[in-house]
């Protein structure tokens, strides 16, 4: 175990962060925002342990991808059982549905969640080691209008950030088509071995259709002639992959066909997409999410019969970042009062005050000091009240308040028993 100095233990660890203050408010509505959007089009929530035993993800996302076999926090308990920190939530959410014999209720069933999640990646601005996703799943169903639901229902919550948000889409087929494709992708790579780039050199073997996303000059010239997997469809995943577009058109969703988008985790057949908006330059930035099918996901976990399902995950520390600033606010207007009370028994009253009150419209901010009004005024000032509430030995004795206005200047004295009413005014 390499040693930590006490400058090192009092940081987080790499790519975690801590989230107080605006951070953490815009956190906060963005998943009441997608929750609502997630409600209004009938998911409802589920929340899994934030570890499972290593084999959900070892087989469900699949050894030979980046998160399997680099990205895992894993552990060993003390009884010797092997977990790992959940580094998506599909396979977990799965692994629910089959523990708790779900498919005997009416399908499908639509799930959203929401949390922290945890790659071991290289840190950088958009990619964190915690990172956080808001994920919809719909289980039981090999409708594509379900693939539409699940893509419509992510652009209207990306659509609140302000910015314009296009699809990237394709389809990866079945298994055969695709297992098909590879070999006909592995021909051609060979043939061409020597004008990739390195890595892309050694993953023809490994990993061929992660060389059709390559960053790499000299692969992307080669990609261009490269074949395209939409070609090798049958009849009926072209059909399927037609209608899901249909209903894209019918929805007015923007859509491009990317046919060089795979998606890094194994359990994908069919539909795959990504959501992306442009930025100033016009170029493409990091994904905001992603997602697509999943049918063959609970027999590669153990169970006994294929569960077709579609699903997504946003990625909101990236979401936020690009958002608009007045994007993601505070949508119940629960009026802000910064609350003086002058000495112990002021104190007391005004604690006792905040209990009658009404916590649905109205966030207090007890200030419970002793410092003097003046400087508790410059306080309330520089967190930015203006309403401030000030009960001092007189009022209590007269049963009265003051409620002052700190950008007209102007007060006036009221009943206790009318507070509520005076300050919903
Ligand atoms: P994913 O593409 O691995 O898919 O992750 C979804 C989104 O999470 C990404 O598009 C990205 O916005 C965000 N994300 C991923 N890694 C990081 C990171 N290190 N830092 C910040 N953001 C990140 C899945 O996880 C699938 N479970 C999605 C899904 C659900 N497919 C079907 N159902």
């Amino acid at each position: 175990m390499n040693k930590k100095s006490t400058k090192d233990i009092l940081q987080a660890p790499r790519g975690m962060r801590d989230f107080f203050g605006n951070t953490f408010q815009k956190r906060k509505n963005f998943f009441r925002t997608a929750e609502g959007l997630a409600e209004h089009y009938g998911f409802s929530g589920i929340e899994t342990p934030i570890l499972e035993h290593t084999e959900v993800f070892l087989k469900g996302v699949g050894e030979g991808t980046d998160i399997v076999d680099k990205e895992m926090y894993n552990l060993e308990t003390a009884g010797g059982d092997r977990l790992t920190l959940r580094p998506e939530g599909t396979a977990a959410v799965m692994r629910a549905y089959i523990e708790h014999g779900m498919g005997t209720l009416p399908q499908p069933l639509m799930f959203y969640y929401g949390g922290p999640f945890f790659r071991h990646e290289k840190p950088q601005k958009g990619r964190y080691r915690q990172l956080y996703q808001f994920g919809l799943e719909i289980m039981g169903s090999k409708n594509p209008a379900h693939d539409a639901l699940i893509i419509q229902t992510g652009y209207e919550i990306l659509k609140q950030s302000g910015k314009e948000i296009i699809v990237g889409i394709n389809s990866i087929g079945n298994n055969n088509e695709r297992a098909q494709y590879i070999q006909e992708l592995k021909a051609f790579y060979k043939k061409h071995e020597h004008e990739l780039g390195e890595t892309d050199q050694k993953r023809i073997e490994t990993n061929p259709l992660r060389i059709l996303d390559s960053k790499d000059a000299s692969t992307k010239k080669i990609n261009e002639n490269a074949p395209e997997l939409l070609n090798s469809l049958g009849m009926e995943s072209r059909i399927f992959f037609d209608d899901v577009l249909d209903y894209l058109d019918m929805l007015n969703i923007p859509y491009e066909v990317v046919p060089s988008l795979v998606r890094g985790l194994d359990y994908y057949e069919h539909t795959v997409f990504e959501f992306v908006t442009l930025d100033t330059q016009g170029e493409k930035s990091h994904a905001l999410g992603g997602g697509g099918r999943y049918d063959g996901l609970a027999e590669t976990l153990g169970h006994n019969k294929a569960i077709p399902s579609v699903g997504l995950g946003l990625g909101v520390d990236r979401i936020i970042e690009i958002a608009d600033e007045e994007s993601f606010q505070d949508e119940n207007e629960q009026k802000k009062v910064f609350f003086i009370s002058l000495g112990k028994e002021a104190h007391g009253r005004a604690l006792a005050l905040a209990r009658e009150l009404n916590s649905d419209t109205l966030q207090l901010h007890l200030a419970l000091s002793d410092q003097k009004i003046g400087k508790q005024f410059e306080r309330a000032e520089k967190l930015g009240f203006e309403q401030v509430l000030i009960l001092g030995e007189n009022e209590i004795k007269e049963n009265t308040i003051i409620l002052k206005n700190l950008k007209t200047r102007k007060q006036k004295i009221i009943f206790l028993d009318n507070l509520q009413e005076e300050l919903e005014k």
